[in-house]
């Protein structure tokens, strides 16, 4: 026998079961955003590069790590994008609207790929919903961005179950003289470090804040932070977040350790962590990064944004036991013979047209004991029987699937009939 070709470690086949919560999460999301003046962008799955190599940072673990890079048929290094602000950020400045124009407001939603160990919540394939600003500087437009998240977990149902931890991660000036701070602790007790912590004391300080190394993280519990060596402006804007959030009621806590995986963040970081995940409970994140679209080649302007990992919402979601609303049930219609088969399609035809929103047709060529089977397990509220006396009376069994009740009905009193009754 033939093997058969397995789906790829960390990636997967999606089926209608899994299918009905995701679209509802990505249908809440686009109203919600649109509901705010957002509007969608599309970006190619595959990038450059060069684009997140100088987008996130090399030292970062995406890049140096977990990028899915490879040269393609003439060579050029191109890369399955693994997170989706450098993308959107690229075709901001591609297009010009950095020019044209000066406040813009985008959502996007679509997959991600990192090479990462698949665990619970961690695939090589995950999908994130996320929105990017660009061109507004102020601690009221960072307060937006995260009400529009809260306003989403709100609608969701799941907003008691979501902790959103803030810190300021400071500018260019300020978080520059902090890190030859810290490096000066940190370099000459490197040995008392773990390997990770080691390269990164060298190559990314900040970062050492990430570790899980309980040691590690004593030690660091004693070092200075960033948030306590702001600069004024930056002190400013972070006590200005903290305060307007606090008048839109969204509950925050300040975590002093959270520096994000990604260098192009400036000032306000958030993440949302949420129950039920395990390890993985970070449900989305995202930060201001004012001087990404300058590191890729555009003329200077602030941005904001984040990114949420649809997988994990889905998992949160699940463990809080909430699931999408139902579904209109369906109204089936079981033809008992070739020739009624015609007649079934063009009922559905004509009762679609007519204002009902759910109708199938049973094509199986099976008895109607079966296709009756069929129609409950797909939770139908009606079935209507169609065979060889039904046609040539111009009627049709109606069969209330809830009480079981039968009724003649003829073809003109259908639809009247099924409004009405069922
Ligand atoms: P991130 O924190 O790397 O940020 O990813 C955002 C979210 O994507 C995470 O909180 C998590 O829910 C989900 N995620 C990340 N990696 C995986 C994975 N391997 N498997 C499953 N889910 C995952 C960003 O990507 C930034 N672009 C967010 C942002 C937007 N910042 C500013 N604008």
């Amino acid at each position: 026998m033939t093997h058969t070709v397995e789906c790829l470690k960390g990636m997967r086949d999606l089926f209608e079961e899994d299918l009905i919560a995701w679209r509802w999460v990505e249908t809440v999301f686009a109203r919600v955003a649109q509901s705010r003046g957002y509007v969608e962008v599309r970006t190619p799955l595959l990038e450059h590069t060069e684009l997140f190599a100088r987008g996130l940072g090399a030292a970062t673990a995406v890049v140096g790590k977990e990028m899915y890079a490879f040269p393609d048929k003439k060579g050029l290094s191109v890369c399955l994008r693994p997170e989706g602000t450098a993308s959107v950020a690229r075709a901001v400045i591609a297009s010009g609207k950095t020019h044209t124009e000066p406040f813009l407001r985008l959502y996007y939603g679509g997959p991600m790929f990192r090479y990462e160990r698949p665990q619970k919540g961690r695939q090589r394939q995950f999908h994130q919903l996320g929105i990017e600003v660009f061109g507004l500087k102020s601690s009221a437009s960072d307060c937006s961005v995260i009400a529009l998240a809260d306003a989403l977990f709100t609608e969701l149902g799941l907003k008691q179950r979501v902790r959103l931890l803030l810190n300021s991660l400071g500018c260019a000036t300020c978080r520059s003289a902090y890190l030859a701070r810290l490096k000066e602790i940190l370099l000459p007790a490197l040995e008392t470090r773990c390997r990770d912590c080691q390269e990164r004391a060298l190559q990314n300080p900040l970062r050492i804040f990430d570790c899980k190394n309980d040691t590690c993280r004593n030690q660091n519990n004693a070092l200075p932070k960033l948030s306590s060596h702001l600069c004024e402006a930056c002190d400013t804007h972070f006590k200005d977040v903290k305060t307007t959030l606090t008048a839109l009621g969204i509950s925050f806590e300040h975590d002093e350790n959270l520096v994000r995986g990604l260098d192009y963040y400036s000032r306000t970081a958030f993440e949302w962590r949420a129950d039920g995940l395990g390890a993985q409970d970070a449900i989305g994140g995202g930060g201001r990064y004012d001087g990404l679209i300058t590191e890729l080649g555009g003329r200077p302007t602030p941005a904001i944004g984040f990114a949420i990992g649809v997988e994990r919402l889905l998992i949160a979601l699940e463990a809080a036991g909430i699931t999408p609303p139902q579904k209109e049930a369906p109204i089936a219609i079981l033809p008992l013979d070739p020739q009624s088969a015609q007649t079934a399609l063009i009922l559905e035809r004509d009762l679609l047209a007519r204002g009902l929103t759910s109708v199938t047709v049973n094509l199986s060529e099976t008895s109607l004991k079966s296709q009756l089977r069929e129609a409950s397990k797909t939770g139908a509220r009606a079935a209507i029987i169609i065979g060889e006396a039904e046609r040539s009376a111009a009627s049709a069994i109606v069969k209330n699937m809830a009480t079981g009740e039968q009724t003649t009905v003829s073809m003109t009193d259908l639809l009247a009939h099924l409004l009405k009754k069922i």
